[in-house]
């Protein structure tokens, strides 16, 4: 999609709306109001690189950081600024001078910067949090909004707790940032408290009462403490809002912001409703997911919206059927248009027949169809014992029914030496049938160092792709559970392994994954 193009009036640059009408600015505040999250702080490389990958999925505003906050928070907007010129880059300011100096300053290499400047306008917060009477704050606004006019071409002004601020004095503010020439006005749900048909109404009062609101684009930022921001992001663009505000996975204060793969994905997804488009490559929103919670440590819940692991994944056998039958019948959207591998059919006690039988033929185990009864109901035995029944289980199940033996390799035994002084060292010894392997290797870590041991010992180049550990049982000697999943020749198989030596179930697992991978093949090749 085409970018907005801008226009100069009295030496300051304005969004050609008209352009705008069916379509809305993304504004990603993942490096700001994200980062504000409890522990999610990211350092300046990080921050980089998720701007550029921010800038690589189409976002039109990145809102790099807070500036006069900290030394690390201006060096990060100043290399962002710096570096990435596709998107508008903003930074933000409370209604001071010094921030908006550090603001502007941080952002003096930027190709489109933006100044976002902030002052809270509800009562509650003008009482306790500013100690300053509405006539102070409205001589604020103007004031900030005037002197960041100054300094960058572009100014967006938030009336902070916009949603629980008295409708004449909200009108007020505003019209006294447009008269000092804030081009974009954010109207916040800063503490989540809105519901999507009064946000709606808010919009559409403003757009009605305040003077030359259409010299303004209307901006919408919506806190999740009600669960409600994504729904009331998008019932604001319906009531004529043109810029979202959103974050990676939803990141923010307290629950959060309104998601930015949710609300691009409800107008993709019901553009019927909506009429609105953005400049988001879609196909961008996984991979953009997973970096942002890979790097500040925050996995995506299974269930999330569009970009959780169970978002594509069909279970019960109703929908499996109907997901084999024809795709639309439980899928709004495809996994590919988000960026994501194909639908996957996961194999579980309320999976049918028809998705189990499809699962064999995928995995290239053509059955005898009077065979496929009975390996169901292994299946079925299985998969009353366990949440999920992944690939490697089937190929055990029809193992087992045709004679093949499974865990073909044992560890033996496992011994290690590691302290912060010397190099981690692991021994094992592996039995495969007859034959007895016993190998050393030294490694990055412990861990490292006993993976490397087993490698050497079976000569196998498996890749390490994912390494889990959780405990089973409470208290100090809690048994831990170890899940490994490795590679071969580009197929994935998963071990796991238990003991209350984490090492020891490491191992484990490893070799479990290993024995796994064996019968994998014996299966599809016999
Ligand atoms: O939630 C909020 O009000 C904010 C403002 C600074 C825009 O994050
Ligand atoms: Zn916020």
């Amino acid at each position: 999609m085409k970018k907005p193009s801008f226009h100069r009036e009295d030496g300051f640059f304005y969004i050609n709306k008209e352009e705008l009408m069916d379509q809305v600015q993304i504004f990603d505040t993942t490096l700001r109001d994200g980062e504000q999250s409890p522990g999610a702080s990211m350092d300046v490389e990080q921050k980089f690189e998720i701007a550029l990958q921010l800038e690589h999925l189409g976002v039109d505003v990145i809102e790099a950081g807070f500036p006069v906050s900290s030394p690390e928070q201006f060096r990060a907007c100043r290399l962002i600024a710096d570096r990435v010129k596709d998107s508008t880059i903003a930074a933000l300011t409370r209604s001071h001078e010094k921030d908006i100096d550090a603001a502007a300053d941080a952002l003096v290499n930027a190709a489109h910067p933006r100044i976002h400047t902030f002052i809270s306008t509800s009562p509650v917060h003008m009482q306790y949090k500013l100690k300053k009477t509405p006539e102070e704050v409205l001589e604020m606004t103007r004031f900030a909004v005037r002197y960041a006019r100054n300094k960058a071409a572009e100014v967006e002004f938030s009336p902070e707790d916009a949603t629980r601020t008295d409708i004449d004095f909200l009108c007020q503010v505003l019209d006294v940032a447009i008269q000092e020439g804030a081009t974009i006005l954010n109207i916040p749900d800063t503490v989540g408290y809105t519901i999507p048909g009064e946000y709606a109404n808010l919009i559409t009062t403003i757009r009605e009462r305040v003077p030359n609101i259409d010299k303004a684009i209307i901006s919408v930022h919506c806190h999740d403490d009600l669960g409600l921001a994504v729904a009331n992001t998008v019932s604001a663009l319906n009531a004529g809002a043109r810029q979202a505000e959103v974050t990676i996975n939803g990141i923010g204060e307290r629950a959060g912001n309104a998601s930015l793969e949710e609300v691009v994905m409800a107008l993709k997804v019901r553009k019927d409703a909506f009429n609105l488009d953005t400049r988001i490559d879609t196909k961008q929103l996984y991979p953009t997911s997973r970096m942002v919670s890979t790097m500040i440590g925050f996995p995506i819940p299974r269930n999330k919206a569009v970009v959780g692991e169970n978002a594509f994944a069909h279970e019960s056998g109703i929908h499996q059927h109907g997901m084999l039958s024809h795709r639309e019948t439980y899928e709004i959207m495809t996994p590919e248009s988000v960026g994501r591998e194909a639908t996957r059919i996961v194999l579980g006690r309320h999976s049918g027949m028809h998705g189990f039988r499809k699962r064999l033929a995928e995995l290239g185990m053509v059955i005898e169809e009077s065979e496929i009864k009975k390996a169901y109901e292994a299946f079925l035995k299985i998969a009353d014992r366990k949440k999920e029944v992944y690939d490697e289980d089937l190929y055990t199940i029809l193992s087992e029914q045709f004679g093949s033996t499974a865990d073909s390799l044992v560890l033996e035994y496992v011994n290690f030496q590691s302290g912060n002084t010397s190099i981690p060292t692991a021994t094992v010894r592996i039995r495969d049938h007859e034959e007895v392997y016993e190998e050393a290797a030294t490694g990055d870590g412990p861990v490292d160092a006993v993976f490397r041991a087993i490698e050497r010992a079976l000569g196998s180049d498996a890749t390490l792709v994912e390494y889990n550990v959780q405990a089973v049982t409470p208290g100090k000697q809690a048994i831990g559970e170890t899940s490994v999943v490795i590679e071969v020749d580009g197929k994935r198989t998963t071990g796991r392994g238990s003991s209350t030596d984490i090492l020891e179930a490491s191992a484990k697992a490893y070799v479990n994954a290993l024995s796994r991978h064996r019968l994998l093949k014996e299966v599809t090749h016999p």
